[in-house]
Parts: structure tokens; C-alpha cells; sequence
């Protein structure tokens, strides 16, 4: 078996993806285009193996006859979850993983292992409805890096994730209202895979804000769709202001839920200096 990785030149780059087009397939031509370019400036490949062609090819001759095969070339799994991770908008996924989360504290211990249950979660039956995560309570506690943590598990699961900060969210959407684009994003937040909300209702939501609120979770909610969210209320106090919408967290996020204490001693901001 004869192995072809000479390294392609430029030319030969564009015409395998030319020919993957051809053949009609245009997700991976796409793919390889993106990643196979990017390594212009010092032109040299990321992958040793199909540099960066994201094809393995070899010939087998068997009684005279000369057999081409082609495969995908193993780096390409990598590739596709570099690219979930880059369309995700998740702000800071290299620093804030679970295996980086310090469990100095018992308090610490139940929110990693709340985290990796989730994350591991895996459905029993065929009708099993996928859970929700909230975490809620004390600034610097290190929601938004728990919960950072557990995308970057799940976009590794082959799964789509968004992140959204809800301020960022009741913006864009106030914007557009009453026009097509917001149902275009309505749609998409209500049925992209992963949904990550982060600082959920921050500060005291407006009536406006908490019906945006109800209209994306009910969404998902009916969709069955996984959602996460941190925010600095307790679940009891989403629905103490709205029932119908904490009512629906609460539910799906049941076994899922973190409240962690108001205690100026758990800041890892200020690492207790506050207190
Ligand atoms: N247990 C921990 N191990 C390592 N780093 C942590 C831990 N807890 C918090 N941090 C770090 O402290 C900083 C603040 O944490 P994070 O942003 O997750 O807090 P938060 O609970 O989301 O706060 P806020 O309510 O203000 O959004 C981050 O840089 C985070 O990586
Ligand atoms: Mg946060
Ligand atoms: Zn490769």
C-alpha cells in the first residue's frame, strides 16, 4: 500500500476541494477551504496526515488493477469542534474548562460535580427529555466558568452550542422588533442545540425583559431543546417574578440546579478580600 501525503501545493489544494464540489460535497469542501488556507503565512500544514487537504488518499494494486481510495482524514473531527467552538462566541473556552475549576472548597466540590453529571448526562429511553442547568447566586463564584466548562464538554460531544449574555440579547431583540430579523433570531434562539444564557436577567428585568425571557424559554422548552443559564438570582426568585417562566427552569433543570450562598468570602474576584 503505497501512502500519497507529499504535501499538496496550493494548485493541488484548490482542485481536490474543486472536486469535492463537484461530487457534491460542499460541506467539506467548505471546511477544508477555511482550515486548509489558514495556514498561509509560513504555508505550513497543521496536520502531518492529509496536510490539511482533510483527505487521506492511497493506491492498492490488486492482480494489475490499481485501486484509489480516499477517506477523511482523522483530523477532521478536530477540525469541525474547532470550528464549534470558534461559531459558539463562547468568550473564553481555553481558560474557563471543568478540569481548570478549583474544588479548594466542599461548596466548590458539589458545583464541579453537578457539572460533570450533567455534562455526562446521556438519555435512558428514546423519549427522555435532555435536562437544563442554572446556576445561580453570588458574583465570582465562578458561574459563567462552570458553565463555560460544560459547553466546551458538549460542543466535544458533537454538539452546537450558543452563547448569549442577556443583556446583549434583550438588545439586539429590542432593535428588532417588528421587523423579519427578529423572527429569524427568535427562531434561532429558540432552536439552536445548546443554548447558554449568561447573566440571565441581570440587575431588575423589565416587563419587557422577562416576557423576551418567557417567549425563548417556552420556546425551547416546548422544542425540548437543552438550555443553560447563569445568573445572579436564585431559581426561587425567577419565579417569584415570573412563574410561568421559573416554573419551566425549574422543572426541566430538576437535579441541575446550583444556588450558590450569598457570601462575600466566596469571590474568586477578590478572593474573600471583600468579606
Ligand atoms: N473554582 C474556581 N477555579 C478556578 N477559577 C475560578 C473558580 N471560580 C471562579 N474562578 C475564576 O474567577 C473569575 C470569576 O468567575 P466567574 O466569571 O465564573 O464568576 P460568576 O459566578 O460568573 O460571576 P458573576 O455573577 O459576576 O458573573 C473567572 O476568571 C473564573 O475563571
Ligand atoms: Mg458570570
Ligand atoms: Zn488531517
Amino acid at each position: 500500500m503505497e501512502s500519497r501525503n507529499k504535501t499538496p501545493t496550493d494548485n493541488e489544494v484548490r482542485e481536490h476541494i474543486e472536486n469535492l464540489r463537484s461530487r457534491g460535497n460542499r460541506g467539506l469542501a467548505d471546511l477544508i477551504e477555511m482550515h486548509a488556507f489558514k495556514a498561509q503565512p509560513e504555508k505550513r500544514p497543521n496536520c502531518p496526515l492529509c496536510k490539511d487537504s482533510g483527505y487521506t488518499e492511497w493506491t492498492q494494486e490488486i492482480g494489475g488493477v490499481v485501486y484509489e481510495y480516499a477517506e477523511e482524514c482523522i483530523c477532521m473531527k478536530q477540525r469541525r469542534e474547532m470550528q464549534r467552538l470558534e461559531t459558539s462566541n463562547l468568550p473564553d473556552p481555553t481558560r474557563m474548562s471543568l478540569g481548570q475549576f478549583r474544588t479548594d472548597q466542599d461548596w466548590q466540590i458539589r458545583i464541579l460535580d453537578t457539572a460533570y453529571r450533567f455534562a455526562g448526562w446521556s438519555p435512558q429511553a428514546a423519549d427522555d427529555i435532555p435536562p437544563w442547568f442554572y446556576a445561580g447566586g453570588h458574583p465570582g463564584t465562578g458561574k459563567t466558568h462552570v458553565c463555560t466548562g460544560i459547553c466546551c464538554n458538549l460542543i466535544g460531544q458533537g454538539r452546537q452550542v450558543l452563547y448569549r449574555i442577556w443583556n446583549d440579547v434583550a438588545e439586539e431583540m429590542k432593535d428588532k422588533r417588528n421587523t423579519t430579523a427578529y423572527r429569524q433570531t427568535m427562531k434561532r434562539l429558540q432552536e439552536v442545540d445548546v443554548l447558554y444564557l449568561d447573566d440571565f436577567l441581570h440587575g431588575s428585568p423589565s416587563k419587557a425583559s422577562l416576557e423576551l425571557a418567557w417567549e425563548i424559554v417556552n420556546g425551547r422548552y416546548t422544542n425540548r431543546k437543552q438550555t443553560i443559564f447563569s445568573s445572579e438570582h436564585f431559581i426561587q426568585e425567577i419565579i417569584d417574578k415570573d412563574h410561568g417562566l421559573g416554573g419551566r427552569i425549574h422543572e426541566r433543570a430538576r437535579g441541575f440546579v446550583l444556588g450558590i450562598a450569598r457570601d462575600a468570602t466566596r469571590d474568586y474576584r477578590t478572593k474573600g478580600e471583600m468579606a
